[in-house]
């Protein structure tokens, strides 16, 4: 059994994070996305994984490389344009061959991983079998309707959704998939859905099973969901210091504190985790907050919050909340008059002011 990942297309609903990296590659409890993925399908015992690549090809190279060091094989597939979930699977024929596979979207984070998934596809050797979970607003996502142990139906956003199934981002496929994606067209988003090449198996009579996920899931393709993953991450971790932490600093709860992190006149009250080589002097770093290598918090409290490698957040009047900030950035106070804001934002940056 092969896997394929998809971590190519656009990350529009996290611009401008995505203008300059890739969305797989932020880091949630201080591991890139795309690393959860990889090791949830190393540990259900497969080794042979493909990795699909869009513009960010070259960042995601550098951080996978061939995957030895996780103890799997990577083949990288180039697509040039991100035409859908389903064109994804076409591109990727010459890798899978006829073989079964399991599909991940490279931004969605599942607790409890997809060992029983992959165990229960090999024991009833169905065409295809979709992870589901229960959710509360049905109407916000793709929906399965099930009949006697089978799924029937796929539907898109429905108004009057016949289930509260929603699909989650892992599929499971035999060699059928791939007539299924060569018969489907369009949609009217101009991409081949996913959703679409399952209800041509369906609509065929090939078997396509439901599997749902018990324990938390998340697609962290909006900012909210990015922050929500990382509070559910971190709080799995216990607690492990190995920077140093001065007498005149407070850590509470679960923190992780990396090797080479210093922690000065400060304190971390977790789940937090503080990356290699941070600093964090006369600072407070709040609950659910991620704090990347060699980034510098001085003289700053942030809460609920990500922010990525390389940062310097000094002299900040107010508590920094509910924020993802990219790599390299610098907030800082200017001690000048007149009192003024200096910015130089991304395209659709977004900034709250008190
Ligand atoms: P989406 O989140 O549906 O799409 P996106 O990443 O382009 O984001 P946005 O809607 O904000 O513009 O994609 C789910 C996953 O699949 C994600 O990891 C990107 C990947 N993907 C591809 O690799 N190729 C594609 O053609 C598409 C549409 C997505």
């Amino acid at each position: 059994m092969k896997a394929l990942i998809l971590s190519g297309g656009k990350g529009t609903r996290l611009r401008p994070i995505t203008h300059t990296g890739a969305k797989q590659l932020i880091p949630v409890a201080n591991k890139p996305i795309l690393f959860y993925a990889i090791e949830a399908i190393r540990d259900a015992g497969i080794q042979d994984i493909g990795i699909i690549v869009g513009d960010t090809a070259e960042e995601v190279r550098n951080a996978v490389a061939d995957g030895r060091r996780f103890g799997v094989k990577i083949t990288y597939i180039q697509q040039d344009e991100p035409l859908g979930l389903a064109h994804a699977v076409l591109i990727a024929r010459d890798f899978l061959q006829d073989e079964s596979f399991v599909m991940y979207l490279g931004d969605n984070l599942i607790k409890s991983g997809i060992t029983k998934l992959v165990e229960q596809f090999k024991q009833e050797s169905p065409n295809s079998q979709i992870l589901l979970a229960h959710v509360k607003n049905p109407n916000q996502f793709g929906v399965a309707e099930l009949e006697d142990s089978r799924v029937i139906r796929l539907e898109e956003k429905p108004k009057k959704p016949k289930s509260d199934l929603a699909l989650v981002g892992v599929y499971m496929f035999d060699k059928n998939i791939h007539t299924a994606v060569r018969s489907i067209k369009p949609s009217k988003r101009g991409e081949l859905e996913i959703t679409d090449a399952i209800q041509w198996l369906i609509d065929n009579n090939f078997k396509v099973l439901p599997h749902i996920v018990t324990g938390w899931w998340k697609d962290t393709g909006k900012l909210e969901d990015m922050l929500e993953a990382n509070r559910m991450m971190l709080d799995l971790y216990e607690t492990d210091i190995k920077g140093e932490v001065d007498a005149n600093s407070r850590v509470e709860f679960k923190v992780v504190i990396e090797e080479g992190a210093i922690v000065k006149n400060s304190t971390i009250r977790g789940p937090a985790a503080i990356g290699s080589g941070a600093q964090i002097i006369n600072s407070y770093i709040g609950p659910f907050t991620s704090i990347s290598s060699g980034t510098q918090v001085i003289n700053s409290e942030i809460e609920h919050s990500i922010i990525l490698e390389n940062c310097l957040i000094e002299d900040v009047g107010i508590k920094i909340e509910d924020s993802l900030v990219g790599r390299n950035v610098e907030v800082k106070k200017l001690n000048e008059k007149p009192k003024v804001y200096r910015l130089l934002l991304g395209d659709n940056s977004k900034v709250g002011l008190p």
